[in-house]
């Protein structure tokens, strides 16, 4: 009899332990705060998985080490003057520090930085190693007495030509400084262009990030990147600033030559100026215009360029032919891309009085010239 009720009672209590169960997940789902935050659990949960999915993606084309070197270690040191390190833009920075890593393999010493300049200090911490700290790891930063070092002369006074540094082999000095200005030529370092790419690679945030910013429809089409700059008023006629009617004429141009072989065409126009770019790709300066889509990147910040460059440009076109930054996103593009420039006769840039362009721009860059009634032509 007792164990009858008992029976029942455990009964009764899980049918009502269910009932309670219902009413409350009823209740729940019927209270809309709830069910919105709900939604934005499912939200987050979706974007982590979305992330997952994305990551692999854009990160492995990050990665394209091809011989993974040990440093050697050399017991001879070698530094720059470094001379525009401190004051210019991201482009004449990298310029110097990377051909001095350029030049310490050629010469078998060790690149060295001065460890007691707090301005080489602050710029390397500050503005390197965010962007790219496998270069910073590069560097030997060390405090070297000055009556130890050895001076030699080496580019000195022109900002763009080649001046050979074998020339130096021979040197037995221990602690050699190389007073020389800019060093903005691709034969100091050219050989050790794999490890370059690898150390300026960008970071895993950076290519999602750039991936984030190419709209889904596109990210599978033939991209063509159009970099353009401007910099401020009253621009400057050493490097001059990017001119409207060569960058849509000559970004037509290559869309022509390209939609031959591909069917869909974006072109990415990278730069300093939002303005500008919106003025250019907007208004209409050819009359026929070929079909290709505009994506603007409106986030002005050099590691988003150089992720997009390195992920998405298959073609590269520099319209200001002298832009370092220019420059450093055409070599660092994606590896087999395709780089355009600016005669810098045409543009009458006036540092071509310094400028060699065979020491300047690498072999395989191919040159668009502009003809008398505007067109161009390889
Ligand atoms: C440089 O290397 C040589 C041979 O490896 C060694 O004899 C010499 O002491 C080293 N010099 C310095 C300053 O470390
Ligand atoms: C290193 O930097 C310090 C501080 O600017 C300077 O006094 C010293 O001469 C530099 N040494 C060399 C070898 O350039
Ligand atoms: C524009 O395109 C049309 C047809 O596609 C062609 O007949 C015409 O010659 C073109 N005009 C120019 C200026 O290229």
């Amino acid at each position: 009899m007792n164990l009858y009720k008992l029976h029942h009672l455990i009964w009764f209590c899980v049918v009502f332990g269910i009932i309670c169960n219902i009413l409350v997940v009823l209740k729940i789902s019927r209270d809309a705060r709830n069910f919105k935050c709900f939604q934005k659990i499912q939200k987050v949960v979706e974007k982590l998985l979305l992330l997952q999915f994305v990551e692999p993606i854009y990160v492995s084309e990050v990665i394209e080490k091809e011989s993974p070197e040990i440093p050697e270690i050399y017991n001879k040191s070698l530094q720059t003057m470094l001379f525009s390190f401190v004051t210019d833009g991201i482009g004449n920075k990298l310029f110097e520090v990377i051909s001095l890593l350029g030049i310490a393999k050629t010469l078998k010493r060790r690149p060295v930085i001065n460890a007691t300049n707090p301005d080489y200090m602050q710029v390397l911490y500050a503005d390197i190693q965010p962007l790219f700290p496998k270069l910073v790891e590069q560097f030997s930063l060390e405090l070297i007495p000055d009556h130890f070092i050895t001076r030699e002369r080496i580019s000195w006074g022109k900002c763009c030509m080649f001046d050979d540094p074998k020339k130096l082999q021979s040197l037995k000095d221990q602690y050699l400084i190389l007073e020389g200005h800019y060093f903005q030529s691709y034969k100091f370092f050219h050989h050790l262009r794999s490890q370059i790419r690898d150390w300026l690679a960008p970071s895993k945030r950076m290519a999602l990030k750039a991936a984030a910013v190419i709209p889904e429809k596109s990210k599978n089409d033939f991209i063509i990147c159009t970099h353009i700059h401007r910099g401020e008023p009253p621009y400057n006629n050493h490097r001059k600033p990017s001119d409207p009617r060569f960058t849509r004429v000559a970004t037509e141009y290559l869309v022509d030559i390209y939609e031959k072989s591909h069917s869909r065409i974006s072109v990415v126009v990278l730069g300093d100026d939002l303005n500008f770019v919106n003025e250019v790709f907007t208004q209409s300066i050819k009359s026929n215009t070929s079909s290709y889509t505009v994506i603007t990147v409106p986030i002005l910040k050099p590691e988003i360029d150089l992720a997009i460059s390195r992920i998405f440009c298959d073609v590269f076109l520099l319209t200001a032919p002298t832009s370092t930054f220019g420059w450093w996103l055409a070599y660092l593009a994606k590896k087999e891309a395709v780089i355009y420039y600016r005669d810098i006769e045409d543009s009458k840039d006036e540092v071509l009085r310094e400028l060699e362009p065979v020491d300047y721009y690498p072999k395989e860059w191919r040159t668009l010239k502009t003809d008398k009634d505007g067109s161009i032509r390889l």
